[in-house]
C-alpha cells in the first residue's frame, strides 16, 4: 500500500514537470515566431518600437491599458484576420503557432500576472 502512494506520488510529480516543461516549450516557441512576425512593428519587449514601426505605423505598447486589456481570443482574432493596417497572418502561421504567439504575448508582453485595466480605463483611451 506504502509503495503504491509512493509510486503514485512519483508519477504525479513528474507528470507535474512534463507539463512545466511544455508550458516552457510553448512560450520559448511562440518568443521565437514572435521575434520573426511581429518584432518588426511590435518590437522585442512589444513596446511598438520595432524597426518598421515608425515608419509605417506606431502600435500601441503591449503595457498600455488598452493593449493589456486586449484578451487571448482577440488577440489570436487579429493575428487571423489583421487589424486595420495590421496584416493578416492566417496564411503564413498555422492556428497553433498563433496560440503560442498569444500565449508568449498574454505572459510576457502583457505581463498577466499583474491587475488587467478596468473596462472604465480602456474606454476613456
Ligand atoms: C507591419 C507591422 C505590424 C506587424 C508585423 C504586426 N503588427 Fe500588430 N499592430 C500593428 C499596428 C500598426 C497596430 C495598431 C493599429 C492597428 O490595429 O492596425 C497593431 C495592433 C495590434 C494589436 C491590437 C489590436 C487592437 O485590438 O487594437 C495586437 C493584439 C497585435 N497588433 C498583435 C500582433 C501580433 C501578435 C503580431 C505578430 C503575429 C503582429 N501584431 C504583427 C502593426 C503590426
Amino acid at each position: 500500500m506504502k509503495r503504491k502512494l509512493l509510486f503514485l506520488f512519483a508519477l504525479s510529480i513528474m507528470l507535474m514537470s512534463i507539463q512545466a516543461w511544455a508550458a516552457q516549450g510553448n512560450k520559448e516557441n511562440g518568443k521565437t515566431i514572435y521575434d520573426k512576425k511581429c518584432w518588426w512593428c511590435h518590437g522585442d519587449k512589444g513596446a511598438g518600437d520595432g524597426p518598421v514601426a515608425g515608419k509605417y505605423a506606431t502600435p500601441r505598447p503591449f503595457s498600455d491599458p488598452y493593449m493589456n486589456a486586449r484578451t487571448a481570443g482577440h488577440i489570436y482574432h487579429v493575428v487571423s484576420r489583421g487589424n486595420f493596417v495590421m496584416p493578416s497572418y492566417a496564411t503564413q502561421i498555422e492556428p497553433q503557432d498563433r496560440w503560442k504567439i498569444v500565449h508568449y504575448v498574454e505572459q510576457e508582453l502583457q505581463k498577466k500576472s499583474q491587475p488587467r485595466a478596468t473596462s472604465e480605463e480602456v474606454v476613456s483611451q
